[in-house]
């Protein structure tokens, strides 16, 4: 029997500090596009309506019959994996009288068949027209029913990386064209065989290109998170990647403005803890990030499950954080990604769904990690994250989360203010405008 070859390994490119970043321009961004339900609406047609978005977990739906329902602004999805394994989506809508067919909100389910709870029509689970109670009282049917016209509503739909991902208008770029080149700085991580650990989702009171941007940059590290200077860099290396980008933190180092840079603050000191480091006496902030690297290469031909020996030794520090367009960003380490997406209100462009989906990568035999989904309401915010989530969250990186929520709620308000005169951004604020340029382009039709 022929041995299969062995899988060729697509290395993460390494980060370049000194590769020039690209002029997108200097004029200010105007707040309109933060609280106009003009503008919300365009977005909707124009773009949502158009790019790929991340739903959920292809193992959500291991088998026939399995479904997951997800919520889009005000639309309602329902994806199902046929008899024949494949897993389709489509609108969670009844072709009857307009009825959800699937009623318990978002998350896991299982159907025989869609049967819809107003007047009983039915669909299999590849979304083919069953049964019309009481067929012979339709006029219009009287010469068969036509199933093909009144089949469940399709969307697009395909998977990378074990995620699923929908399109509501078909055509256009493929699912890789779309996210390229994020999958092939991605690979390395072997995420198709990730799980994940815990989904809690937020109503927070802005728009939800507000929590976007909050994560699309460090400068807001040394005034919002000025604990974080003690154990990461806020001099990110910022990457414009077509229509995505990413951006390279050093973790577990003290930020270059800190002014201790000969010991360990006590944050960092909390952060190596996170990792049961004893820390040297002799270590300064910068030895800790290194001896990070060092145990994690020490053990790379042991703990072969984590594909260590494949990545550069940055990524085995530091804070990878890649953001898809339009609204998914991932904190990428070796072992773990704290994921953020960011979900439009169906109605009010000042509110809006931050998801906090955390995954892990477990020994292919541990057993898989329990959590429940909820959505906390923006009037039941807890003070603490950690207070919500079933996962043991760090303390640390829940302040971190904490200080970025309290945060949004003046931000949106000074962004609808008439006082406002649009955003002035940095060259470390890069990937914010890239994300506003790009969603421009759809808004206004040049994309
Ligand atoms: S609305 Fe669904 S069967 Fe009538
Ligand atoms: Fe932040």
């Amino acid at each position: 029997m022929a041995t299969k070859p062995e899988e060729a390994v697509r290395h993460t490119p390494p980060v370049d500090a000194a590769a020039p970043l690209p002029d997108l321009g200097s004029e200010r961004i105007s707040g309109e596009r933060f609280h106009s339900r003009e503008w919300m609406d365009l977005e909707w047609t124009r773009m949502w309506r158009r790019v790929w978005n991340m739903a959920c977990r292809e193992s959500d739906l291991p088998e026939p019959g399995d479904t997951f329902t997800y919520t889009l602004g005000k639309e309602s999805f329902v994806f199902v994996r046929g008899h024949d394994r494949r897993i389709r989506g489509f609108y969670n809508v009844c072709q009857h009288r307009g009825n959800q067919l699937m009623l318990n909100g978002e998350g896991c389910g299982h159907v025989e068949s869609f049967q819809c709870g107003y007047h009983g029509w039915q669909w299999n689970i590849e979304g083919v027209l069953q049964h019309i109670p009481d067929v012979e009282t339709y006029p219009q049917f009287q010469d068969g029913v036509p199933a093909h016209t009144l089949g469940m509503e399709p969307i697009e739909t395909d998977i990378w990386a074990g995620w699923v991902f929908f399109r509501m208008e078909p055509g256009g770029e493929s699912l890789l064209e779309f996210l390229d080149p994020l999958p092939s700085h991605l690979d390395t991580y072997q995420i198709g065989k990730w799980d994940i650990v815990d989904y809690k989702t937020f109503e927070w009171p802005c728009n939800w290109k507000a929590a976007c941007d909050a994560f699309n940059e460090s400068y807001h590290f040394q005034a919002l998170h000025p604990q974080m200077m003690q154990w990461s860099n806020g001099m990110a290396i910022v990457e414009l990647l077509g229509i995505h980008s990413r951006m390279v933190n050093e973790y577990g180092t003290a930020d270059p403005r800190y002014p201790d840079q000969e010991k360990p603050g006590p944050e960092l000191q909390v952060y190596m803890g996170m990792r049961g480091m004893v820390p040297d006496p002799g270590w300064t902030p910068k030895d800790v990030r290194l001896e990070i690297q060092r145990q994690k290469r020490a053990v790379q031909d042991v703990v072969t499950y984590l594909p260590y020996r494949n990545m550069h030794d940055e990524q085995l520090s530091d804070v990878y954080h890649y953001t898809f367009f339009p609204n998914v960003s991932w904190n990428v380490t070796s072992e773990s990604i704290t994921g953020f997406r960011y979900r439009p209100h169906p109605t009010d462009p000042n509110l809006c769904y931050y998801d906090l989906i955390i995954m892990a990568h477990y020994p292919p035999d541990a057993p898989k990690p329990e959590y429940t989904h909820r959505v906390i309401p923006k009037d039941k915010l807890p003070r603490s994250y950690r207070d919500v989530l079933d996962m043991d969250l760090n303390p640390i990186i829940s302040k971190v989360l904490e200080q970025d929520g309290a945060n949004l709620g003046a931000v949106q308000q000074g962004l609808s203010s008439d006082g406002f005169r649009g955003m002035v951004l940095c060259d470390q604020e890069l990937r914010v405008r890239l994300f506003h340029n790009v969603l421009a382009d759809y808004v206004e039709g040049r994309r």
